[in-house]
């Protein structure tokens, strides 16, 4: 809707520009706004005061004439003028009312893409193998999840991967240790933050030990049999840990998915040939380099991407030029996103712009950072254990099931026990996401179990429950969702409010896909369970005056309940019927 006013909006000012009202070469982002107070119609825009200025002209004289030259729509029903020159639009609810008669006709709920399909490939999760995967990784796994599940819902062909790092330095230490301890290697391997540790700990303490790991650094790169056989070994069982987490979480990622660095070894040379050819190279202490003029330091002097150390070895840009390359010519990707930790925003910027001067990726090929902020603890800082070590996703995935249990149990004591469990896991799973989703994803997040599990506010059980209240409602009538004829008639103020947030659905994911921000779709749901709240309160369902309105009523229940599970479903929550 919001669109559709934008799009009408934009033909008045076209008509008074040709018409001499408005001077030419004006092109505003035009504003439209949903009311707080319905009284005062649904949708606002303040084009007359933006544009009253240039026009010459007081804003409540150019709304005028703008409201004149608006073309007539069957959606709007009136036009007004409020305070200092808004234009308030009145929706027609017939209008609306068939509108929402039809999203329930459709699978899909009358969500398509604004634009046409893409071929998408989103780089999610990417942890390095080298440590156990830890909260630093979880927000690129649940953001990147839930904006790729928009992306496929509104009809993109969707490319997970799983930039692993499975390649470096750290490696040779991690293969001495294996090799020194063969049968230790296999149980200690279970706890592989245990295992770093102890390996790093060898590689301090012995030299011997040390130069054994740079040998084996050596013989990987060379890909020696035996040290490779230890290598893969290796990178199983820490995938293995990843998937684990993965599945528990509900993330849709597969080993499929895993491209990791050492995927792109063989390019590498290739590429710095390429930045050679195309005269982008250059060498800074026995580095091979590549300067961009539009970047510096803070003194103003030009900054490096380093593609090849002055040993020869190659880096994470390479990898990453060398990535983007595969995903222009192999994949024929049309967008790429990286979720990534918004502190590497600059590693992206210079090596987006490296690919794009060297050729590597088509020119309509879209790259984005989606970057995110960090990840702090309930009190800001930096998220730590008690102790001072790395918070590991299954610790913190296990109290979040613990207290959800503990809450379910204390709310509702007469569930069974695997009813129980049951709840717990989406109800601590789904708080665990949900409270990272609902933020402004480049906002810095405070980890808050107290929060997060709260029932009130924008949080999972809220809104898990609010599904199963609307569920309620069609147990008690032994219906499903589907199960609603007639058609709907709006009337009561509830009523229409809630229709015309229903019929923003669209809209709202579009909006998710373009930005790459699921907040946006966590407040869409909020609200909804918020008015759906108040209808229910105020428009009595089972209980209503004859069995038109009923009906009618029935279709709006169905319809919130229908969009309340199908969002909380695109952001990777799991939805009950009772809790
Ligand atoms: N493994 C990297 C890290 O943990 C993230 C990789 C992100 N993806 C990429 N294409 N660079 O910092």
């Amino acid at each position: 809707m919001k669109d559709s006013i934008r799009h009408l909006i934009q033909q008045a000012l076209t008509r008074l520009t040709a018409d001499g009202v408005l001077p030419a070469g004006l092109s505003p982002a035009i504003q439209v706004e949903n009311t707080k107070d319905k009284t005062h119609g649904d949708f606002a825009s303040n084009i007359a005061m933006m544009l009253a200025k240039p026009a010459g002209m007081k804003p409540r004289d150019l709304a005028e004439k703008l409201i004149a030259a608006l073309p007539a729509d069957a959606d709007i029903s009136k036009v007004e003028i409020a305070g200092p020159g808004f234009l308030n639009f009145y929706q027609n609810t017939q209008a609306l009312a068939a509108r929402l008669d039809a999203l329930l006709a459709d699978d899909k709920l009358g969500v398509r893409k604004a634009g046409s399909a893409q071929r998408v490939v989103i780089d999610l999760s990417s942890p390095n193998l080298a440590k156990e995967m830890h909260v630093g990784h979880l927000r690129s796994t649940i953001i990147g999840d839930a904006v790729a599940r928009v992306l496929e819902f509104l009809g993109d062909e969707v490319i997970r991967q799983n930039h692993v790092g499975d390649w470096g330095t750290q490696f040779g230490m991690l293969l001495a240790f294996m090799e020194a301890n063969p049968a230790a290697a296999e149980s200690e391997l279970a706890d592989l933050e245990g295992f770093y540790r102890a390996a790093k700990k060898c590689f301090d303490d012995s030299p011997e030990f040390a130069e054994r790991a740079r040998e084996l650094v050596v013989q990987l790169q060379a890909g020696e049999a035996e040290c490779m056989r230890l290598w893969h070994r290796f990178n199983d069982i820490s995938l293995s840990h990843c998937q684990k987490a993965y599945d528990r979480l509900g993330v849709k990622l597969s080993p499929a998915d895993v491209k990791g660095e050492s995927a792109y070894n063989a390019e590498l040379p290739g590429i710095i040939d390429a930045l050679r050819d195309k005269g982008l190279l250059s060498e800074s202490n026995g580095a091979q380099c590549v300067f961009m003029d539009e970047f510096k330091n803070a003194e103003g002097n030009p900054l490096p991407v380093i593609v090849q150390k002055a040993g020869g070895g190659y880096l994470y840009s390479t990898t990453d030029l060398a990535a983007m390359r595969y995903r222009s010519q192999q994949l024929k990707a049309d967008r790429v996103l990286y979720f990534v930790d918004q502190r590497q925003a600059l590693h992206f910027q210079m090596a987006f712009e490296v690919a794009r001067r060297a050729g590597f990726v088509h020119d309509g090929m879209q790259l984005e950072h989606m970057g995110f902020g960090t990840m702090n603890g309930a009190d800001g800082r930096p998220f730590k254990t008690r102790d001072g070590g790395t918070v590991k996703l299954i610790d913190l995935l296990d109290e979040a099931e613990e207290r959800a249990y503990s809450l379910v149990k204390g709310k509702n004591p007469d569930l069974g026990e695997d009813e129980l469990r049951q709840i717990a896991h989406a109800v601590g799973i789904g708080a665990v996401k949900y409270a990272d989703l609902s933020k402004h994803r480049t906002s810095d997040y405070s980890f808050n179990f107290e929060l997060m599990l709260s029932f009130e506010g924008n949080t999972a059980p809220y809104l898990l429950y609010a599904y199963t209240r609307v569920a309620s409602v069609f147990r008690k009538l032994g219906k499903s969702f589907a199960e609603v004829d007639g058609s709907l008639d709006l009337q009561a103020p509830h009523e229409i409010e809630l229709a015309g947030k229903l019929a923003q659905f669209a809209e709202v994911l579009n909006g998710v896909a373009e930005k790459g921000v699921p907040h946006l779709l966590c407040a869409y749901l909020y609200d909804l369970a918020g008015l759906f709240s108040s209808f229910y309160e105020h428009c009595p369902i089972l209980a209503a005056e004859d069995p038109a309105t009923q009906q009618s009523r029935l279709r709006l229940a169905a319809l919130t309940g229908r969009t309340l599970k199908q969002g909380l479903e695109l952001l990777g929550l799991q939805t009950l019927e009772r809790m």
